[in-house]
């Protein structure tokens, strides 16, 4: 069952070490977070994931990692210049800026006033200086999507690697939105990351693409562990749609906070690879931000039948990588009764996302001959390349359960007098104890099958 609460979330999130408030010992910054010894394996993993799923899995698939310092020029063609903003109101009595869609009943939420401005466009885009030069023309803006990445560098990852249409260029990256209110934890902040595939095809196929990639990405979701009655599909409606896009569905989530986007398809058609070409009514393309004087290339590839250029159409999947997190934690996050009464939180993650895949627990911490052992376990199944492999020394057992049961560690492995043979039963000499998370079920097995135990177990559980 899902979390009941955000709280829930957040709590187990601080307490063992996922996510913390970004600037926190200043008092926080707004909309930022930071991503702990535990997030940060857990959000590394969701990501190797995508990658593998878009990039090493599929062979008409490249992968990039663009610049987030981003030239004005990108932005202006791109229509984010123009049109990436929200309508926001400000109240008059208190200050406070709110999203008019979020105004219930023509009320400031702070104070309660109904004295507020008419909305006006607030445009989402950080700017920052480049250079020393500060007469607000040497700017820079922090990218607003990752995509603007990809139709850049269109032309040079034609040329360097020859893909036929349909193929597509992955990335994950940072981005940044100066939200007017950044909330529910990491659904809504200020920076953020972001999975993002633009995948070219050639137009009078999109509409095909588009539902197969739509498919494709909740298949994806469902196997980083959500649950289907947790999914939704939401096409969005013609008023709803962003400037570049012909059509949107949104993948919904049952967060928290309600069911709320966590990826978007959308088909750009030859919006953005039109906007950032020269001369694109040359190239006979319809609505286009405006005609472009400041690119020096057209951005086509060979039509698969005629081979004459081609500006192909673009789907593109974009989900959120913190989003991905929260939904996956959120779906994991368990609280169980257990038979002799008492209570546990366990983090039930699919294996391939668990920030620590096997702890290693010695069960005399004073013994020398048990820590070695154990040491050298851990040394052993680290070379399998499944992840982070962890030395528990905190000495209680069961308190080592408890810490690795809400973190969501799928396996543990305990070394005991029975393993470096001075135990009281000669028939378990040289075995160690692998516990499972979600059974809690105990197995002994002898120390020298146990890397080849564990690597079935990873392996399966994919
Ligand atoms: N690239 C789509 C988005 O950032 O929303």
């Amino acid at each position: 069952m899902p979390a009941k609460t955000m709280e829930s979330l957040v709590n187990l999130c601080k307490r063992r070490g996922f996510i913390f408030q970004g600037s926190d010992i200043y008092g926080g910054l707004q909309g930022v977070y930071d991503y702990g010894p535990l997030g940060v394996e857990l959000k590394n993993n969701l990501k190797a994931a995508w990658w593998r799923a878009m990039v090493y899995e599929r062979d008409d698939i490249e992968g990039l990692d663009a610049a987030i310092l981003t030239h004005k020029s990108v932005l202006k063609h791109s229509g984010h210049e123009a049109t990436f903003s929200d309508p926001m109101v400000d109240c008059r009595k208190c200050k406070s800026r709110w999203r008019a869609d979020q105004i219930k009943d023509g009320k400031c939420e702070k104070c309660g006033s109904s004295d507020l401005t008419e909305p006006r466009p607030f445009n989402l885009m950080f700017k920052t200086n480049v250079g020393p030069v500060t007469d607000g023309d040497h700017f820079a803006y922090l990218r607003p999507e990752t995509a603007q990445g990809i139709f850049c560098n269109f032309k040079n990852v034609l040329d360097s690697t020859s893909p036929k249409i349909p193929f597509g260029i992955a990335q994950i990256g940072k981005s940044f939105r100066n939200e007017i209110t950044p909330k529910n934890f990491i659904f809504r902040v200020r920076e953020f990351e972001q999975m993002e595939l633009e995948f070219f095809v050639q137009p009078g196929t999109d509409d095909e693409w588009h539902s197969k990639w739509v498919a494709a990405r909740v298949n994806w979701w469902k196997a980083q562990g959500l649950e289907s009655d947790n999914l939704q599909q939401y096409a969005q409606k013609k008023e709803e749609l962003a400037h570049y896009a012909k059509a949107t569905v949104d993948i919904l989530y049952r967060f928290p906070h309600g069911m709320e986007e966590l990826e978007g398809v959308s088909d750009r058609t030859d919006f953005d690879l039109g906007s950032h070409s020269k001369d694109p009514q040359e190239l006979g393309l319809k609505a286009k931000v405006e005609e472009n004087k400041d690119s020096v290339v057209k951005l086509t590839a060979p039509d698969p039948v005629t081979q004459k250029p081609l500006v192909p159409y673009v789907i593109e999947p974009s989900a959120g990588v913190d989003r991905g997190v929260l939904a996956v934690l959120t779906e994991a996050y368990t609280e169980e009764k257990l038979e002799n009464g008492t209570e546990r939180i366990v983090l039930k993650l699919k294996p391939h996302l668990s920030p620590i895949k096997v702890a290693v627990i010695p069960l005399a911490r004073n013994k020398p001959e048990i820590v070695a052992k154990a040491k050298e376990i851990k040394d052993a199944l680290l070379k399998l390349g499944i992840g982070r492999i962890y030395y528990e020394s905190s000495g209680n057992i069961g308190k080592s359960y408890r810490r690795h049961d809400e973190v969501g560690t799928p396996l543990c492995v305990t070394v005991d007098f029975d393993t470096i043979g001075k135990g009281e039963t000669p028939d378990q000499a040289g075995t160690v104890t692998i516990r499972d998370r979600d059974t809690m079920k105990q197995v002994r097995v002898h120390a020298d099958k146990l890397a080849e135990h564990i690597a079935g177990f990873f392996r399966d559980a994919r």
